[in-house]
């Protein structure tokens, strides 16, 4: 931290389509900047320094972990590398903030976990949604009991790719195994992480078919799931079908629609008998998520209560056991 004006000092690891966005979101925080990035290309760090205007770059994350002095990570790779990625700075005594998922499977997740758990460093899953003004007050009317007891869940968060978009093309992170490609590790992770928001437990059966590319990963899925007491969800994903991205939640006393339930600024709150309402809400940006690791930092907390990491694991199992549901593994699983 800068020592008079408490200025977080970022790194970034992976210098892709990602890492931009959260260069602005820190810079945007006003609590942070981004003094670093890191990039197995020194030419792809160099475009990311032109485009954001970052201080130094780096042809090595080593490099940069060994020369820079940092108060947290961001690991924007493909999700093969996270948690690697994420060893290299915990070993390093540096927090971390992975994105999304975690990693490519729940065995990796628990060892990064266990590692910032012994050094008691800051970890967490950039889910970001998670903070968005949205997404805190539907859970706060939830647990208000709004639409009494949770029944049903439905959600889908299916996109269209073009045929000709450079992330259809086999090399690319959403169809190579090699990367961990798939619909599921990219899209899925939302509408699982979110149901885990709404039901506050993972779920108890997990069942769900896919439907694969010639590269040997999912392009379509659905999936259901059970709860204790006879609740359920309903969920699918694509990157081939139409765009598809609402969550519909039914409870006892009434129903929530949350449209692009994954960046919502708004939710739809039919109750029974009543007048249908919509609740606005603030814009949903990356900066809430930057605000939240800055609090935990100043406040010395290991994990936010927001996105815990217990949360974070449970919701690599579901993945893993629909994985394993529609039988694929990735190389050197
Ligand atoms: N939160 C969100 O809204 C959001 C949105 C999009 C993506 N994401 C997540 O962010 C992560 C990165 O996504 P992205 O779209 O930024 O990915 P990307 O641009 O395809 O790649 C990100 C970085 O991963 C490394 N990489 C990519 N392809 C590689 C390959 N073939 N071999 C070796 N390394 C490779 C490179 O790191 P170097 O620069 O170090 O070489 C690259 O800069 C993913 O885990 C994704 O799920 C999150």
């Amino acid at each position: 931290m800068d020592e008079n004006a408490k200025t977080f000092r970022w790194g970034i690891i992976g210098c892709g389509l990602i890492a931009p966005r959260l260069a602005k979101a820190v810079e945007e925080s006003g609590e942070g900047r981004v003094v670093s990035a890191a990039s197995k290309s020194m030419r792809r760090a160099r475009r990311f320094q032109r485009e954001t205007g970052v201080e130094r770059v780096h042809g090595s994350y080593e490099e940069m972990l060994e020369r820079e002095a940092l108060d947290a990570v961001y690991v924007a790779t493909t999700h093969n590398f996270h948690a690697e990625n994420a060893r290299l700075c915990l070993e390093r005594g540096i927090p971390v903030l992975v994105e999304k998922p975690f990693t490519q499977n729940a065995r990796q997740a628990e060892a990064v976990i266990a590692l910032a758990r012994d050094r008691r460093l800051f970890c967490m899953e950039a889910m970001w949604t998670r903070f968005n003004p949205a997404s805190r007050r539907l859970c706060a009317m939830l647990a208000d009991g709004v639409i009494g007891e949770i029944r049903l869940v439905q959600g889908d968060f299916r996109v269209r790719m073009h045929p000709l978009s450079p992330k259809m093309m086999p090399w690319n992170r959403m169809y190579s195994p090699r990367l961990a490609g798939g619909a599921l590790l990219d899209l899925g992770i939302y509408p699982v992480a979110f149901l885990h928001m709404l039901m506050g437990r993972p779920p108890e059966t997990v069942e769900g078919s896919a439907t694969m590319t010639w590269t040997g990963v999912d392009k379509s899925s659905e999936y259901r799931f059970g709860y204790p007491g006879g609740a359920r969800a309903e969920l699918s994903t694509s990157f081939v079908s139409p765009d598809e991205r609402d969550m519909v939640i039914t409870g006892t006393r009434g129903s929530i629609v949350v449209p692009h339930f994954y960046r919502a600024d708004r939710f739809i709150l039919r109750r029974n008998g009543e007048p249908e309402q919509t609740i606005e809400c603030g814009e949903p940006s990356f900066v809430h998520q930057v605000r939240e690791v800055h609090r935990c930092l100043r406040e010395g907390l290991g994990e936010s209560p927001l996105m815990r990491l217990d949360e974070t694991l449970a919701n690599m199992r579901t993945l893993d056991a629909l994985r394993t549901h529609w039988g694929m593994r990735y190389p050197g699983e």
